[in-house]
């Protein structure tokens, strides 16, 4: 691909985002996170594509899957109000065929729309598949660590903010208590990805967000997280157990590992 379809895309994604305004200032403001969410995914593609030394032509692709990863976000929402998939739809699948349907990649070769389409796909899957083509599960992992390391962005801005700040949507509306679910700690002691059918309570779903790290892929992403500071700033938000302790230990540790 060429940098002119690169542009020709970010075109067509503003007009795309545009295609949704709503006069709810709430149903608006969900979809301009969602736009904004995009440009730091775009950011972190560049970003871990230029620490991975990845060619011209790969990283007008991961710019691109980066602009488009989320795509789907703007229909589910208009259908369904909501971002929860598992009470709507697969937003990586409704992206992947919102693409085709609108023939948005068009102008490239279809081993190259192949990729952009199986990437925006299975960025939000549980796990890579294990089927596909070696070039695609490389894009596929490097959106899955450009996304959340933006995931973890929103939602420390979330945890940082004061009480009438918050984005409700962000904490999934769970009770933001003291308590944590033994499991799910039980899940990061086995360097296991949290479920999210395990999560009760905010605290869980903040430990959900520690054992991402199990599924980071690539060094430069995890040169971000540790840049960034996710890690600590998120264990700050957790009462200081013991359990958690030893739980930060090793996600501290795995880190350091993989780093490596
Ligand atoms: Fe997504």
């Amino acid at each position: 691909m060429k940098q002119n379809d690169l542009i020709l895309f970010k075109q067509q994604f503003s007009d795309f985002c545009r295609s949704f305004h709503s006069v709810n200032s709430e149903d608006q403001r969900n979809f301009d996170l969602k736009e904004e969410h995009t440009r730091h995914v775009c950011e972190n593609m560049v970003g871990i594509g230029r620490g991975l030394s990845l060619n011209a032509n790969q990283m007008l692709l991961a710019e691109t899957i980066g602009l488009f990863h989320d795509i789907g976000r703007f229909p589910q929402y208009a259908k369904y109000k909501t971002f929860r998939d598992s009470t709507s739809v697969s937003h990586g699948l409704l992206g992947a065929d919102t693409l085709i349907e609108k023939k948005m990649l068009q102008t490239l070769p279809g081993d190259e729309q192949e990729i952009i389409i199986q990437s925006v796909k299975f960025h939000n899957a549980f796990a890579v598949p294990k089927k596909e083509k070696d070039e695609i599960i490389f894009f596929i992992r490097l959106i899955r660590d450009a996304d959340k390391l933006d995931i973890w962005r929103i939602f420390l801005e979330y945890d940082e903010a004061p009480d009438e700040d918050r984005a409700s949507a962000v904490g999934l509306g769970l009770p933001d208590v003291p308590e944590y679910t033994e499991e799910v700690l039980a899940n990061i002691f086995k360097e296991e990805i949290v479920s999210l059918s395990n999560i009760k309570t905010l605290n869980d779903f903040k430990l959900l967000q520690l054992s991402w790290v199990f599924d980071l892929n690539y060094k430069p992403a995890f040169r971000l997280l540790l840049e960034r500071d996710y890690l600590n700033r998120i264990i700050a938000h957790l009462p200081q157990t013991d359990g958690i302790k030893t739980a930060s230990s090793l996600l501290k540790e795995f880190v350091q590992k993989s780093l490596r």
